[in-house]
């Protein structure tokens, strides 16, 4: 028998060590590598930021082009990875459809060299340029089309609006876009780069931890929200129904998707954020219809439960925002992971730099000393 205390999803305990991200949960503060999230939706994009997440410091404008310039050599993906997900059903989950081609990967670049820093960039390199083709591949073959082909000339950012709609995309939606990667790309040890961390710790190779990850982000609690934020504006319908809707969960005691935080006890600052993005979209290509009713049902749950500390979370705007950029709702957490593919790879490289494995306890609740009883002396029940 333990003497631990036992801590229901581990709240409050501390798992790791990490100099990557920082927050703040009580003053809503968020920093990438010491910086403000704010800063870094004003003045970065999504690719410095992610060098910063994975190597620490903010690049050169040489280090910079280097990287950029490796990314979109490797943005294309090999065709049997296309053939593979042909096979797919086009019902299933783009997650699911992520996660297996993550993992698939594997079984191109299988060498597994964790003590060689050429290899560790390789693997970054190809996982972020990779991963937001694949996401735009599934789409395209599930419509029945074949996927289109990675753009030399546009960013990261706008290179994968063009491969979803086969037309470049306007500069003000490339650019929101390129401000939610940089929002979505790291957020501490959240349950998906968890997940990633518990990976590396076996020393497996990247695109297994990145697949595991996938795997983890999918779930409604986590980053599966910002899709289940669309249906529950939907299923509200207008304004005037929104105090019946909320009264109805709270009797239910059912979870308001988009709401509540482990560590955020006040507004996510990326909420605040993205609400902005979201006005800055509307500005220019027209108002969406859920709109009024997210900022009705954010004022409400802020009125009945904001002194249990449960205010909007980053999931909770997101999708008005993707919505408006044509993004499909069940892309909205593959999209996610499109950026928190960088957090979880400074997660990965941080943990093989000072490796123990993960292998905590638990508390034994079951029976001892059990008799076997053989098959044909067991009762039906
Ligand atoms: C993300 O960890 C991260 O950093 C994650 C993330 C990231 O960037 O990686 O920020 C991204 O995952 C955002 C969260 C997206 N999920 C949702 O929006 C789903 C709805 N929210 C929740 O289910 C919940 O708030 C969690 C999962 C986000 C947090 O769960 P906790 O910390 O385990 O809290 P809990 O479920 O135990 O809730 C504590 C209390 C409960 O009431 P009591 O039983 O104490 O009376 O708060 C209530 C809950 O019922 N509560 C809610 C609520 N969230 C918490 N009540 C109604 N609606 C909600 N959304």
């Amino acid at each position: 028998m333990s003497n631990c205390e036992y801590k229901p999803g581990l709240e409050g305990i501390p798992a790791t060590q990490s100099s990557i991200s920082y927050v703040d949960g009580q003053q809503g503060i968020l920093e990438y590598r010491g910086i403000r999230i704010e800063d870094l939706a004003e003045h970065s994009n999504f690719l410095e930021t992610s060098y910063l997440l994975i190597w620490g410091e903010l690049p050169s404008a040489t280090e910079l082009e280097a990287f950029e310039h490796e990314i979109r050599y490797h943005r294309r993906v090999k065709y049997r990875i296309r053939d593979m997900m042909k096979c797919f059903p086009e019902s299933g989950h783009p997650m699911d459809a992520l996660q297996a081609s993550a993992a698939a990967l594997g079984l191109f670049y299988s060498r597994r060299a964790l003590d060689d820093p050429t290899y560790i960039r390789a693997a970054v390199v190809r996982l972020l340029a990779k991963i937001p083709t694949m996401v735009a591949a599934f789409q395209n073959i599930r419509k029945g089309n074949d996927p289109v082909r990675p753009w030399d000339d546009l960013n990261y950012a706008a290179n994968f609006l063009y491969m979803l709609n086969e037309r470049e995309p306007d500069q003000l939606a490339a650019h929101v876009f390129d401000v939610c990667l940089t929002l979505h790309a790291e957020h501490t040890i959240n349950a998906s780069t968890f997940s990633a961390m518990v990976t590396a710790s076996t020393l497996t190779d990247p695109y297994a931890v990145v697949a595991s990850a996938v795997g983890t982000l999918a779930g409604p609690l986590h980053g599966g929200a910002n899709e289940e934020v669309i249906q529950t504006l939907e299923e509200i319908g207008s304004v005037e129904n929104v105090d019946a809707y909320l009264e109805n969960c709270l009797q239910r005691k059912s979870k308001i998707m988009g709401f509540g935080h482990r560590v955020y006890k006040v507004k996510d600052p990326r909420a605040t954020i993205l609400q902005k993005l979201a006005e800055q979209l509307f500005e220019k290509f027209g108002r969406d219809e859920y709109y009024d009713i997210a900022v009705a049902l954010e004022k409400a749950v802020t009125e009945k439960l904001g002194n249990r500390g449960i205010y909007a979370n980053v999931d909770f705007y997101s999708g008005l925002v993707y919505r408006k950029l044509g993004i499909p709702t069940d892309l909205f957490t593959p999209v996610f992971a499109i950026a928190r593919v960088a957090g979880w790879l400074a997660h990965w490289k941080e943990q093989v730099e000072e490796n123990r494995i993960f292998r905590p306890t638990q508390i034994y609740t079951g029976p001892h000393d059990f008799q076997y009883i053989p098959i044909d002396q067991r009762r039906d029940f």
